[in-house]
């Protein structure tokens, strides 16, 4: 293993052994691509939502939220493209008449051959795979098939058809009984939620254009490459804002962003050199432009917000497909139009990747004494980070838990506190950095005396002695 690939294993673990991220299902062995977020995982990646939501919908005069429902009327999907164009390959086998998943059967051979203690050529075998699923090279797909000659469980036989395209939406049923039930789709994006309340939205909030819809929310997708932890799931989220804007501007507001977008990745301290953008040369079948804001995981640069050029498409074929006028009367110009859209598409789960990432840090350093010492610190920044301030009495005794539990009650209704008696102060000081809580502070048989505390900073180590009652103000203002 490389040290990158090493280091994204102790990520994982150490996300699952910290309660930040379980496989889910776990106990009946979990299930593929589905994850679930624990105690420390569900407060980060609600406040990474909610910075989200805040920067959109708070700073952003001229955007608003909705939150539109997961379910929608099946002809959303037919109008959006989503049922022709959102597929990835499939395989039958001409003897057995069987279906396949490309990936699945090449998945196959790579786990026989990881079974026979192959990991280097399974390895290989995958990574040819992606390249040509990722250029949707289906002849060459075949031909992998061929030349590896895999077969057909159930025939036996390496007679296969060209590769076909698989849609990747989820389907289930809705009504009561099986006669009358209509097949619906579980969205494979929330966009269209927002595409289908266009006019709700802009005469109820009395938006003039440009102005921007924003949402997060779940999306479905029956992903076929889905190897890398939380990266790419089959149930995931996504933090959505599409933009109207009149014919014409799309240029200028693409521009502007790309460059917004950037920008609310560097607010959460990210080094720039680990973000690039990458334009899109093959183009999704609803854009003229589009773009991927890319980060450099531990396995590589890999897209984690996609801006993308809509143009009318969206409007003008739920228009089509209603019968409903999806237009704005723009009354500076004086004239009637489907607007343009740019929008700007964040995973919350990919970012939360990110944030993993970014944050984990083994250190390791000599103390004074000469011994060594080491710790796992997640540097996750204050403002999202799961818990804000830890509140930790010397000992049991002396009536220090009182006055910690005082300052607890001071402090919660502003932020999340963690209160803990149990061990070592230096014990209690390491589980913090683990979960990257960035302040602790101690209550010792000083504070009895002069109202003051010891704070530690999680990043720096440092500790410093200050009045109590700064520690709630001292902390709030690292939060903004
Ligand atoms: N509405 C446009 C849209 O959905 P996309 O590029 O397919 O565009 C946008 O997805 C973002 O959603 C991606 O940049 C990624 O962060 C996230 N995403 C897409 N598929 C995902 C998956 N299977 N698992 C986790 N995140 C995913």
């Amino acid at each position: 293993m490389t040290t990158n690939e090493n280091k994204f294993q102790e990520i994982i673990s150490h996300a699952k052994e910290y309660g930040f991220v379980f496989p889910s299902s776990e106990i009946y062995d979990g299930l593929s691509a589905v994850y679930d977020y624990g105690p420390y995982g569900s407060e980060l990646k609600k406040n990474i939502r909610d910075y989200w939501w805040r920067w959109m919908t708070q700073m952003n005069e001229n955007i608003v939220g909705i939150d539109a429902a997961i379910f929608m009327h099946p002809t959303t999907w037919k109008a959006s493209g989503h049922v022709d164009n959102f597929s990835d390959p499939m395989i039958d086998n001409k003897d057995s008449n069987k279906r396949y998943r490309v990936d699945h059967i090449i998945e196959g051979l790579a786990d026989t051959l990881r079974s026979e203690g192959k990991e280097t050529e399974a390895d290989k075998l995958l990574a040819e795979m992606d390249a040509l699923l990722a250029a949707e090279d289906f002849a060459g797909l075949k031909d992998l098939i061929y030349t590896r000659n895999i077969k057909c469980s159930v025939s036996n036989t390496c007679n296969w058809t060209d590769v076909r395209q698989f849609n990747l939406m989820f389907s289930t049923e809705i009504g009561s009984v099986a006669e009358e039930a209509d097949k619906i789709y579980l969205r494979p994006e929330t966009a269209q939620g927002i595409f289908v309340n266009f006019l709700n939205v802009q005469k109820t909030a009395r938006m003039k254009i440009p102005f921007g819809i924003a949402q997060t929310g779940k999306a479905f997708r029956n992903e076929i490459v889905a190897r890398q932890f939380i990266f790419r799931m089959r149930e995931f989220e996504q933090m959505e804002m599409q933009f109207f804007i009149r014919p014409g501007t799309q240029k200028e507001w693409y521009e502007y962003w790309k460059e917004a977008r950037l920008q609310w990745h560097l607010s959460l301290g990210v080094k720039p050199e680990k973000y690039r953008y990458h334009d899109h040369v093959k183009l999704a079948h609803y854009a003229d432009a589009a773009l991927d804001i890319e980060y450099e995981f531990p396995f590589g640069f890999k897209e984690v917000e996609g801006i993308h050029s809509r143009t009318d498409f969206d409007l003008k074929n739920h228009q089509l497909y209603s019968g409903k006028k999806m237009q704005y009367f723009d009354n500076e110009i004086n004239q009637n139009y489907i607007p343009y859209v740019i929008e700007t598409s964040i995973g919350l789960d990919r970012m939360f990747l990110l944030i993993l990432s970014e944050s984990y840090a083994e250190e390791k350093w000599t103390k004074e004494d000469g011994t060594a010492d080491s710790r796992v610190v997640m540097r996750i920044p204050a403002k999202i980070a799961p818990l804000k301030l830890a509140i930790l009495p010397l000992t049991k005794k002396d009536g220090l838990p009182d006055i910690a539990k005082e300052l607890m009650n001071q402090c919660k209704p502003f932020f999340r506190c963690f209160y803990e008696e149990k061990d070592t102060i230096g014990k209690r000081y390491r589980r913090m950095d683990a979960i990257g809580t960035p302040y602790c502070v101690t209550i010792d048989h000083q504070t009895k005396e002069d109202q003051t505390v010891t704070i530690r900073y999680r990043d720096s180590m440092q500790q410093e002695r200050i009045p109590m009652s700064q520690v709630r103000e001292l902390v709030q203002a690292n939060m903004l």
